[in-house]
């Protein structure tokens, strides 16, 4: 392995937006001794990054080696893309989407505008806003073979494992979707995909409930005609409760990217075989399933509901830390740490949810796990602080949107990030099949010497 490796001009230590970054002297490289052979490489160094093809040229003499490889499971400290769409200092908690704090877009911007923005790297005009919104709304629909598609699940399927077999179906409707060059193709998938995921998940809370799917309402804003699909029962206008429209909103903008997570690294490695948007955007909705993921805020909540009571809360803490309890789910952020930006957000907007629908009765569990584990050397070592999912689930409650369904609504807010990755990793020239490389550990060549009785040997 390398004796020595320093970096000779200059080298930053955290990811640093592209302005900061394109001020790195050009030139700086990383000075390699390799101390099996003797010999010396010059590595070129540039948005604080090597190239992992570049150590592909060190190697020994032994032909068998195919050059020396970078080592990173789960992708620890790998770049895998360059992007322009969302940019995270984890340290300081800062979170932009294209040079926008997330603080200054959940207060003023809608949801379609942010994901006019995720995608087109601008704000949009008024008349480019008012057409885009014209679009999603008038493709909410879905076919109407989604009914029956909806009505094989059984009556308590996961929500999220319906939503994900749907978006992967809407491939089977719309096959010209896999001329992903071709740039109406793309749009129109696009304004599909944010028009129809509401549609698809609003169907699959009503099967679950045993309730007549509503059809979209053309004349409602996006988030409210979600919620006409949701809760509409015979009136002829569904009106939603402006708070609750507003707070879903706010958490929709919040969770419409968070660059390059495990679900948005999912779709891009999907997307890079070439796979229409539908199929690729669905291995996003499955990577969010998981607990560790968008799925942690369901957890969140089981796991207030087993704690049960506030004093029940230190004995958790103590579990958790032992090892035996499992993790504190809403805490800990792979690049936050320090308090996750979107949480403080979120906090405030239980507040205010909570002033028209009453206090959540299990808030004051939710603060005392926040108020223990913020004091607490195991979390405060570790930097483990609340992350988005820690308070969205008790706002969701108070909605009265069932514990399975809160990934769901993480979906919806999602999808405008998957799809601007997806869109970026396709136009990128840099970008090829994703195809990491392994180190194998298993078994050399060995005879094929079969156990079943009567097989024949080599
Ligand atoms: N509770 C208790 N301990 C934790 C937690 C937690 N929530 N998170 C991390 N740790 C501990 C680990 O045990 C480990 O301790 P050790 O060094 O003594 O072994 C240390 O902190 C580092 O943990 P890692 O697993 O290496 O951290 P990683 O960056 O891989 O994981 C993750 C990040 C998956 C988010 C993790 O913090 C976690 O499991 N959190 C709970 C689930 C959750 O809330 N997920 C949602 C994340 S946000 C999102 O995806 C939308």
């Amino acid at each position: 392995m390398p004796k020595t490796a320093t970096v000779n001009k200059s080298g930053r230590k955290s990811a640093a937006p592209p302005a900061a970054a394109a001020a790195a002297p050009s030139g700086s490289a990383l000075d390699i001794k390799d101390n099996r052979t003797g010999k010396s490489y010059s590595v070129p160094v540039a948005d604080c990054a090597t190239r992992a093809t570049e150590l592909k040229k060190i190697k020994t003499e032994n032909p068998d080696d195919s050059g020396l490889m970078s080592y990173d499971p789960a992708f620890l400290n790998t770049a895998s893309c360059k992007s322009s769409i969302t940019y995270i200092d984890g340290d300081k908690g800062i979170l932009r989407y294209r040079g926008y704090p997330i603080e200054q877009l959940a207060e003023n911007a809608t949801f379609l505008e942010v994901a006019w923005l995720l995608r087109h790297g601008e704000l949009p005009s008024q008349e480019e806003y008012d057409k885009f919104v014209h679009d999603v709304t008038f493709h909410t629909y879905v076919h109407e073979n989604f009914r029956k598609f909806l009505e094989g699940f059984r009556y308590d399927a996961h929500p999220m494992a319906m939503l994900n077999s749907s978006i992967a179906g809407l491939a089977s409707f719309y096959p010209s979707a896999r001329n992903i060059f071709d740039e109406t193709e793309r749009n129109i998938s696009i304004v599909r995909l944010l028009a129809k995921t509401p549609t698809i998940a609003a169907f699959s809370y009503r099967h679950v409930k045993g309730l007549p799917f509503v059809y979209p309402d053309n004349r409602l804003s996006y988030v409210e005609n979600f919620l006409s699909m949701i809760a509409r029962m015979s009136e002829s206008k569904y009106e939603a409760n402006p708070t609750f429209t507003r707070a879903l909103e706010i958490l929709f903008i919040l969770h419409a990217d968070h660059e390059q997570n495990c679900s948005a690294n999912a779709v891009r490695a999907v997307g890079s075989s070439h796979v229409d948007p539908f199929s690729a955007v669905s291995a996003g909705v499955a990577a969010l399933f998981g607990p560790l993921h968008g799925g942690a805020n369901e957890q969140v909540l089981r796991m207030i509901q087993e704690i049960g009571s506030v004093k029940n809360v230190p004995k958790f803490i103590e579990s958790v830390k032992s090892g035996e309890g499992g993790r504190l789910m809403g805490f800990g952020h792979r690049v936050y740490k320090s308090y996750d930006p979107r949480a403080k957000i979120v906090k405030k907007l239980a507040d205010e949810v909570f002033k028209v629908v009453g206090v959540d009765k299990d808030l004051e569990i939710a603060l005392e796990l926040e108020r223990i584990a913020l004091s607490d050397d195991y979390f405060t070592s570790r930097k483990l602080y609340p992350n988005v999912d820690f308070y969205t689930g008790l706002i969701y409650r108070s909605m009265a949107f069932p514990t399975d369904f809160f990934t769901v609504l993480f979906a919806i807010g999602r999808m405008p990030g998957w799809l601007a990755q997806w869109e970026e990793m396709l136009l990128d020239k840099e970008q090829k099949i994703a195809r990491p490389r392994q180190i194998y550990i298993g078994p050399k060549e060995r005879p094929y010497k079969s156990k079943l009785k009567g097989a024949k040997t080599q």
